[in-house]
């Protein structure tokens, strides 16, 4: 199910000479952070079905690029086919979206748009209105039929040069939160330089490794997050393509996030002055461990916490059966008699389980008829939203746990 990954899949470093040959070389990626075993984060099952199993969670730093990621790679068949995860139609996400078209825009004339991990197509639909020709690729194939009963035309798949080779050449490329998802990159910027032409803005949207560490986001690491990236790691990856990072925008979604454009070497304009955010940029191993430091801490904080509510008696439910849910309640060691549920307004996720445990998601209206003590934030990227929704579950006691950037009750 899955396969060991231990050289840099950015620069190279540590990777065997020729195949067949090991390296002699005493080059070796530097472990920084280790979560033992977990389940995969978005293994939602129902009553009865098969789980996935359990897959080490380890994060190696490269010391000749800065790029950090993980020690394994998952079979991505078993990750994406059917997939659990589908874009968030909150009004953090509206706007986020209303942003990255309006940057898109002002960099790019070109109206013929590729989005790689379409998704169910939310993003391209509110391109589609703004006058776009739009076209989808994604591998799950449940959420390819959703993109398409609405409108979006999408392509099933895993994107590559060999995939790139049968779609049309595009103005604008995007791939928001899919690039540090996929293992071999030299083959996704083989697909990119198949499908632009001279003139074609490639737009990829990742987390920003300097947020996850500053915020110590321990939980948005896990086995679909294969990368987490620097811009460092992106220009060594760039160096020998005939690609080249045009421009950098950080956004605040997901926690943090940064979004990479790209152009060919060939196009106009060349020469872009560097970001402040490159400029100060210099993550370095010990900050990692530093952050692993910092992670296990807020483990055992929220497991204490978690723990003292319930010995008084208290009960405590979650909210957002998200990734990040995983993360948090594999590490913490929590059941059922700890969280009593989950919700989630995503359909594909009510009345299964969270993976590795014996905690049912439900929807969300449970908040209200059941009014737990505490409700544990998972989805705590959504904050402010999530406050105001629940503003009469709070006036009738319910207290939320925010776990990140540190334990908080509101
Ligand atoms: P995400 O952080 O990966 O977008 O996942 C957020 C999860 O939280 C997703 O499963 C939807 C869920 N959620 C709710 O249930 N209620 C909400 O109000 C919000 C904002 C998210
Ligand atoms: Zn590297």
């Amino acid at each position: 199910m899955y396969k060991i990954h231990n050289h840099c899949r950015a620069c190279g470093y540590a990777k065997p000479v020729a195949q067949g040959i090991k390296s002699s070389s005493t080059e070796k990626l530097i472990p920084v952070f280790d979560l033992g075993i977990q389940p995969l984060a978005n293994d939602f099952c129902k009553d009865g079905e098969p789980h996935a199993g359990y897959v080490p969670l380890k994060v190696l730093y490269c010391p000749r690029c800065s790029l950090a990621q993980l020690s394994v790679v998952v079979d991505p068949v078993t990750l994406y086919r059917h997939y659990a995860y589908v874009t968030s139609p909150s009004k953090m996400m509206r706007q986020h979206f209303a942003a990255l078209i309006h940057d898109i825009s002002s960099e790019s004339e070109g109206k013929s748009v590729l989005e790689i991990g379409s998704n169910d197509g939310r993003l391209l639909h509110m391109m589609k209105d703004c006058g776009f020709s739009v076209l989808g690729v994604d591998p799950a194939e449940n959420l390819c039929e959703l993109a398409r009963r609405n409108d979006v035309p999408t392509q099933i798949g895993f994107f590559g040069e060999d995939l790139a080779r049968i779609l049309p050449s595009t103005d604008i490329v995007i791939a928001r939160h899919v690039f540090c998802h996929v293992d071999d990159w030299q083959d996704f910027v083989h697909g990119l330089e198949a499908v632009a032409h001279k003139d074609t803005l490639i737009c990829i949207e990742v987390p920003y490794a300097g947020d996850t560490i500053k915020g110590c986001e321990f939980d948005t690491i896990y086995h679909e997050h294969l990368s987490y990236l620097t811009i460092k790691s992106v220009r060594a990856l760039l160096e020998p393509t005939r690609l080249r990072l045009h421009r950098i925008i950080r956004y605040p979604i997901h926690g943090g996030a940064i979004l990479l454009m790209i152009r060919r070497k060939d196009s106009a304009p060349e020469l872009v002055p560097m970001s402040t955010l490159e400029k100060e940029e210099n993550i370095i191993a010990q900050d990692w461990i530093q952050f692993s430091d910092t992670a296990h801490d807020q483990i055992s904080r929220l497991r204490a916490t978690v723990q003292a509510f319930r010995a008084q008696g208290r009960t405590v439910a979650g909210l957002g059966a998200s990734a990040k849910s995983t993360v948090w309640i594999s590490a913490c060691g929590f059941s059922r008699k700890d969280i009593s549920f989950i919700a989630d307004t995503t359909p594909q996720k009510q009345y299964t389980f969270s993976p590795g445990t014996d905690i049912p998601v439900t929807d969300e209206g449970a908040i209200l008829r059941e009014l737990p003590d505490y409700v544990l934030m998972f989805a705590w990227n959504y904050r402010e939203e999530i406050l105001e929704k629940f503003k009469l579950a709070r006036s009738k006691g319910v207290k939320f746990i925010v776990p990140v950037p540190k334990i908080e009750i509101v």
